[in-house]
C-alpha cells in the first residue's frame, strides 16, 4: 500500500498504472451493474430486521447517511487496486466448457488454484466473518465496514447468472454481439443491458420505479408464493452452493442458449430473459437480508456461521 502511495504521487506513474491496469483486466469487466447491485442492497436494506438494520448502519462510514446501497459497487471499484488485487477472483466463477453445473471443489478457486477465492468461497468468508460482530470481540484481522461491502455485492454477483459462467469465455465476457444496434458482449447483457432497456422502455428510466415493482412482486405479487423457498437453505455452504447451481442452470438455459458470436439480440431475447433478470434481483436481495438477520438478529442459533 505505501508503495503504492509513494509511486501514485510520482508524476506520470499514475497514468501507467491506469494504463497498465486496463490492458491486464480489460477483458473481464464488472458485475450486475451498478444499478443491479444498488437495486439489490436496497431491496435487502428495506427487509432488515431492527437488530440487523442498527448493525448496518453502525458500520457504514457516516457520509453515507446508513444508505447500504451508496456503497454496494465499492467492490467493482477497488479490485484492481494494488492492495485489493486479491478480491478480484472472488467476483465470478468460472465452470468447465458446456458442463453446466457446479461443484465446490472442482471451480471455487483463483486462476492460481488457491482454494476458496471465488464468489461462493467470499460469500462464506465475510458472512463468518460478520458473524462474530455480535460478540463484540471486533476481531482485528478484519474489517467489518468492509466484510459488510464485500458480502452485499458477492450477493447480487452470485446471483447474475453469467457471473457463474463458463471458463474460456469469460463467463459471456468474449461473447461479441449487438444488443439492438450497438456494441456489447453476452456478459454485460445481463449485467446491464436488460435493465437499462427494461427502465428505458417501462419505468421513464427511473430504477426506484423499477425497484418498487420487483419489491411489490414479492411482497403481494408474482412471486409472493415462493419467497419461502428462496429462503430455503440451513447453512451458509449449502445456500452458496444452491444460488451457485440456479445461476450457472439459467446461464445454460436462458444466457448461452442460441447466442454466439456475432449474433444480434434484441426483442425476442430481451422479453424472455428481462422477468428472470427482475428474479434474480430479487431473491439477491432477499437472501441478502436473511444473512444480515442471520449474523446481526438475536443470538440464537451458531449453525449458520458454521462453515
Ligand atoms: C442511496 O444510495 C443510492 C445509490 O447511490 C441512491 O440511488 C439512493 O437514492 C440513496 N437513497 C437515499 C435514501 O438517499
Ligand atoms: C477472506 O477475507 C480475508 C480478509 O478479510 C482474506 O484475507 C481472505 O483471502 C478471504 N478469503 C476468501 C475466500 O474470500
Ligand atoms: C475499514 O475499511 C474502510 C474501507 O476500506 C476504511 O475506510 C476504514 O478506515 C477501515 N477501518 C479500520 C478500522 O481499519
Ligand atoms: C411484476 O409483476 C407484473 C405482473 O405480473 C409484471 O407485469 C411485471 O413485469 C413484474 N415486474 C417486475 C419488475 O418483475
Amino acid at each position: 500500500m505505501d508503495l503504492y502511495r509513494r509511486l501514485w504521487r510520482t508524476s506520470s506513474v499514475p497514468f501507467v498504472f491506469f494504463l497498465g491496469f486496463v490492458l491486464i483486466f480489460g477483458t473481464r469487466v464488472q458485475a450486475w451493474s451498478k444499478e443491479g447491485h444498488i437495486m439489490t442492497c436496497q431491496i435487502a436494506q428495506d427487509l432488515l430486521e431492527p437488530e440487523a438494520a442498527h448493525a448496518v448502519r453502525m458500520l457504514l462510514p457516516d457520509y453515507v447517511d446508513g444508505n447500504l446501497s451508496a456503497l454496494c459497487v465499492w467492490p467493482d471499484q477497488i479490485r484492481h487496486w494494488y492492495k485489493y488485487r486479491w478480491t478480484s477472483s472472488l467476483h465470478f466463477i468460472d465452470t468447465p466448457d458446456e458442463t453446466c453445473n457446479f461443484d465446490y471443489i472442482r471451480d471455487c478457486h483463483d486462476p492460481h488454484g488457491k482454494k476458496n477465492m471465488c464468489v461462493a468461497g467470499a460469500i462464506q468468508n465475510f458472512t463468518t466473518q460478520l458473524s462474530h460482530y455480535r460478540e463484540g470481540t471486533s476481531d482485528r484481522r478484519y474489517n467489518m465496514t468492509e466484510a459488510l461491502l464485500f458480502l452485499s455485492h458477492f450477493m447480487g454477483d452470485i446471483h447474475q447468472p453469467m457471473h457463474v459462467g463458463f471458463t474460456s469465455d469469460a463467463g459471456g465476457n468474449s461473447i461479441e454481439l449487438r444488443w439492438f444496434r450497438h456494441k456489447s458482449n453476452l456478459h454485460h447483457v445481463w449485467d446491464r443491458e436488460i435493465i437499462l432497456t427494461a427502465a428505458k422502455d417501462f419505468y421513464g428510466k427511473d430504477m426506484s420505479l423499477l425497484q418498487q415493482d420487483i419489491e411489490g412482486n414479492f411482497t403481494d405479487g408474482i412471486w409472493h408464493d415462493d419467497v419461502a423457498s428462496w429462503k430455503d437453505c440451513n447453512d451458509i455452504f449449502t445456500c452458496v452452493n444452491k444460488w451457485a447451481v440456479e445461476s450457472i442452470n439459467i446461464a445454460c438455459k436462458w444466457g448461452y442458449k442460441g447466442v454466439e458470436s456475432g449474433v444480434t439480440l434484441d426483442d425476442d431475447y430481451f422479453n424472455s430473459r428481462l422477468p428472470i433478470v427482475m428474479k434474480r434481483i430479487a431473491q439477491g436481495g432477499v437472501r441478502l437480508a436473511m444473512i444480515l438477520n442471520w449474523v446481526f438478529g438475536e443470538p440464537v442459533e451458531d449453525t449458520i456461521a458454521a462453515t
